[in-house]
């Protein structure tokens, strides 16, 4: 490589190292006498008129600053640009230009040259601006890539930590679910033998009585619990037998009868009598449908009404489930369907439940090949819950 300029070093701190590709040493002189008057003599200057050299030291990043000729014998600075920049340089560049050519300055922007400066005129003073604006830039740069390296980082140490939580929180629900269960089988059992021994006294009838709606609505909870962590590891499983809409129906208004009495409501049911059959699972369907029709029971003031609509059409068959009953906001429609999602926390804690029936719904009715979606009006316009259903092809 070329001549070191040893300037003195009256400037406080390292010298600023600069390379100088050029195949013309008339250049060379220039830049020398121009660094050289630059006041405080900040600058060292090294020199090769070789395309190979000057790339391989860009490259390599020898120098704080590069200043490239356009012409580098039979090939141009643009080219070793083009080049460099290819093998992911970030050391400042500027490149000479013979004369204001202002398709060759746009083309050295375009192939990451940091400025251009015209050999003509060529000043101390217009020499160290553009050196120190360019290190300047590419230190900033260079400041802003390790601050979003870092951050990057930061992220992804907080992502992964946040995974592992929510794995363990998935486990735990798991295993929380299990051992609540356990005990809940014996207490229901001693229950049983207590109500078959039919031991007299009203008072221990009533609190015998008590204590098996409780269990139910316990067991209910735990039930709910075991099928959200049977849904977030993927163990969900269905028995899938021929059935039909009315089968389904009767066993969900078994169940949901005696609700719509106690709150105080009037179920209209509308069933088609001609039987439409579904390849489905009985026990998951009805509880479809019982979670729904339950919401419904629980989001309805007492002398509403409740109208149960099924209706085949073409390949399908829908089921809605309509009622006079609060109603849901447009912001939190989109949101119900999503596990533990309650609109209204400060609900009567004995019926609120734990904000999982739509989430299983959902679930469940995805799993059978159909889709459902929520409507509504808005607060106190009531809603509508419809599941459509693929229905099983005659022959
Ligand atoms: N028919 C309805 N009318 C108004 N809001 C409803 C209706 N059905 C559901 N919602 C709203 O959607 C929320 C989620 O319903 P979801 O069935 O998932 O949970 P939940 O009924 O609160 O508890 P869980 O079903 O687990 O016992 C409810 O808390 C309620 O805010
Ligand atoms: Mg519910």
């Amino acid at each position: 490589m070329g001549t070191d300029l040893k300037a003195d070093r009256a400037a406080p701190g390292p010298a600023t190292r600069v390379l100088l590709i050029d195949d013309d040493e008339d250049d060379r002189f220039l830049t020398e006498e121009r660094l050289a008057d630059v006041p405080g003599r900040p600058y060292t200057l090294d020199w090769t008129p070789h395309y190979g050299e000057g790339l391989e030291a860009i490259c390599t990043g020898t120098h704080d600053v590069y200043l490239l000729d356009f012409h580098l014998g039979a090939r141009t600075g643009i080219e070793l640009l083009r080049e460099a920049r290819a093998r992911g340089r970030s050391a400042p560049v500027i490149l000479f230009t013979g004369q204001a050519h202002s398709r060759t300055d746009l083309e050295a922007l375009d192939a990451g040259a940091d400025d251009y400066l015209e050999k003509a005129g060529l000043t101390a003073s217009l020499l160290d601006r553009a050196i120190r604006f360019a290190v300047a830039q590419s230190r900033a740069a260079a400041e802003l890539e390790r601050k979003v390296q870092e951050r990057t980082e930061e992220l992804a140490r907080v992502n992964a930590a946040l995974r592992e939580a929510d794995k363990r929180k998935d486990e735990f629900l798991a295993l929380l679910a299990h051992e609540l269960r356990n005990p809940l089988t014996p207490i229901t059992n001693a229950l049983e033998i207590l109500r078959l021994a039919n031991d007299t006294g009203d008072t221990v009838r009533r609190q015998r009585e008590r204590m098996e709606r409780q269990v139910a609505q316990l067991k209910r909870l735990v039930e709910d619990l075991l099928d959200v962590s049977r849904i977030t590891t993927g163990k969900l499983r269905l028995t899938i037998e021929t059935l039909t809409v009315q089968d389904i129906m009767e066993s969900v208004l078994d169940m949901s009868r005696s609700l719509f009495e106690k709150a105080g409501l009037e179920l209209i049911v509308d069933v088609p009598t001609a039987p439409v059959k579904l390849d489905g699972d009985r026990v998951r369907l009805t509880q479809v449908f019982g979670n729904i029709l339950n919401n419904a029971s629980k989001f309805t003031e007492p002398g509403g009404r409740v109208w149960l609509t099924v209706k085949p059409v073409g390949g399908r068959v829908t089921v809605s489930v309509r009622d006079t009953g609060v109603g849901i906001s447009a912001t939190v429609l989109p949101q119900l369907f999503g596990l533990f999602t309650q609109v209204d926390r400060t609900l009567n804690r004995s019926q609120s439940g734990l904000g999982i029936g739509l989430a299983l719904v959902r679930k469940l009715v995805e799993m059978h090949g159909g889709t459902v979606s929520a409507h509504s009006e808005g607060p106190g316009t009531g809603a509508t819950f419809t599941v459509y259903l693929p229905v099983t092809r005659v022959a």
